[in-house]
């Protein structure tokens, strides 16, 4: 990059819903981003296959191009902006950006979590900036808060709700009732839910985010293959209900835990105790959790996504490349937080080593001895139970039914050996359907 006082010279890659929001924001807040930089921050080159619509959003004074590559190929951009998405044609634009000594800005979780190791080895063999703040939680500075605000702490924990759209769903399931389908549809109508939503659904685009979470609390490498994945796609309304009952609420959360085995790094609905603040984050809104020895509980709120929230947090990397672009990369602050020769391979362990508190929830015959043989078998496997809830069902309740719902709240214990105590209850005659097991977090 030239002369500190030069403009940084922007190219944006894709300029729809995020890249708008970026170029307005940009243009809005000029002078203010200005007083903060100390050196302007202009786009000079836009490339999006859809170039009428471009040139229609930013104006004559902006090149638009059609072809990615001439972007990054082009020796006048400093700063490349990757809002394209995906694995494909996203990683081969950002490598030959840091290839060409380019700075790169990205949204794209999928991509860093996936290929993060090759990527951010390129970056610092080319004395370039990879930056991402968009890519986790949309518009909350989360990963300034990792790698800069918690820097004195040992980070214990991270819990969050990561992923607007599910939690949008869990919400209305709570507030309305109503089936997790008709709620999808919903979120599809409002804008909220991609068109395919089975990243959002299925917890892969939260898994996405805790696992660069992961790396950036632990100085681990980025290893979204060993992420335990489950979404929400299975959950019943009624153990939403029986949840609430309980004094909880479930949520889709993305943890990553530092033990001393190894670091947890997981992502499925969990029982949160509804006291908590970040069981009442309603709606699309994220919320993370970080725990860390010295400071405490923190908790980060806002927009994970939508057009100027996720701007917000691009055109803050934009702002701390500016400032900083001109300094020997060894002095600027690391990728992943912890210093690149630093990183640990201290394991992400498989799931059956989590440990973690249940809910079960069984429907049994309504016989004698049934509650005591299951808290038996709980029992042998050295599980401690912390509440049971007996309810009948709506559709067989009230006296005489032959059938009960048995909800069990357990403590903490190791996931092994839950797989097998609940195989051994599923066997027996008197219960009468799949047993439901979600996993609950205090996070006290
Ligand atoms: N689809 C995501 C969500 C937003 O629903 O939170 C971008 O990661």
């Amino acid at each position: 990059m030239k002369s500190s006082n030069l403009p940084v010279k922007v190219g944006l890659l894709g300029i729809g819903t995020v890249g708008s929001g970026v170029f307005n924001v940009l243009q809005r807040n000029q002078e203010e981003i200005l007083r903060r930089t100390g050196r302007g921050i202009e786009i000079a080159m836009v490339a999006d296959l859809d170039t009428a619509r471009a040139r229609a959003l930013v104006g004559p004074q902006v090149q638009v191009v059609s072809d990615a590559r001439a972007v990054v190929a082009n020796p006048e951009i400093d700063v490349v902006v990757e809002l394209i998405g995906g694995y494909g044609i996203a990683r081969q634009l950002v490598l030959e950006a840091i290839e060409a000594g380019k700075h790169v800005v990205t949204a794209n979780k999928a991509l860093l979590a996936v290929h993060g190791t090759e990527i951010f080895a390129a970056a610092h063999r080319k004395g370039v900036m990879v930056a991402f703040e968009a890519a986790v939680a949309g518009g909350i500075p989360i990963i300034k808060a990792l790698r800069e605000g918690l820097s004195a702490n040992r980070i214990e924990w991270i819990a969050g709700i990561i992923n607007g759209t599910t939690n949008f769903i869990l919400s209305e399931m709570r507030d309305k009732g109503l089936a997790f389908d008709v709620v999808l549809k919903e979120a599809q109508r409002l804008g909220y839910a991609e068109a395919d939503p089975t990243f959002d659904i299925e917890g892969v685009d939260a898994a996405h985010k805790a696992t660069l979470m992961s790396s950036l609390a632990f100085g681990i490498a980025v290893q979204f293959d060993k992420a335990y994945v489950e979404g929400i796609t299975e959950l019943d309304a009624l153990d939403i209900r029986y949840a609430e009952q309980l004094g909880y609420r479930i949520k889709l959360l993305g943890i990553t835990k530092k033990t001393a085995k190894g670091v947890e790094l997981r992502v499925h609905p969990s029982l949160v105790p509804a006291k908590r603040l970040i069981a009442n984050v309603e709606g699309a809104m994220n919320a993370v959790m970080v725990q860390g020895d010295a400071v405490g509980t923190t908790l980060y709120y806002g927009k994970g996504a939508g057009s100027e929230p996720t701007a917000s947090a691009v055109i803050a990397d934009l702002v701390d490349i500016a400032r900083l672009s001109g300094v020997d990369a060894a002095h600027r602050v690391p990728h992943l937080a912890f210093q690149h020769d630093a990183l640990s391979n201290i394991p992400v362990l498989p799931m059956s080593e989590v440990v973690t508190s249940y809910y079960l929830r069984l429907k049994v015959a309504d016989e004698t001895g049934v509650l005591a043989r299951v808290t038996g078998l709980l029992a042998d496997a050295g599980i401690s139970i912390d509440a049971v809830l007996q309810r009948e069902a709506d559709e067989v309740g009230g006296e005489g039914a032959t059938q009960t719902d048995l909800i069990i709240l357990t403590h903490d214990c190791v996931e092994a050996r839950m797989n097998e105590a609940a195989a051994q209850i599923q066997s027996l005659s008197s219960v009468l359907a799949p047993l439901v097991r979600i996993r609950k977090e205090e996070l006290a």
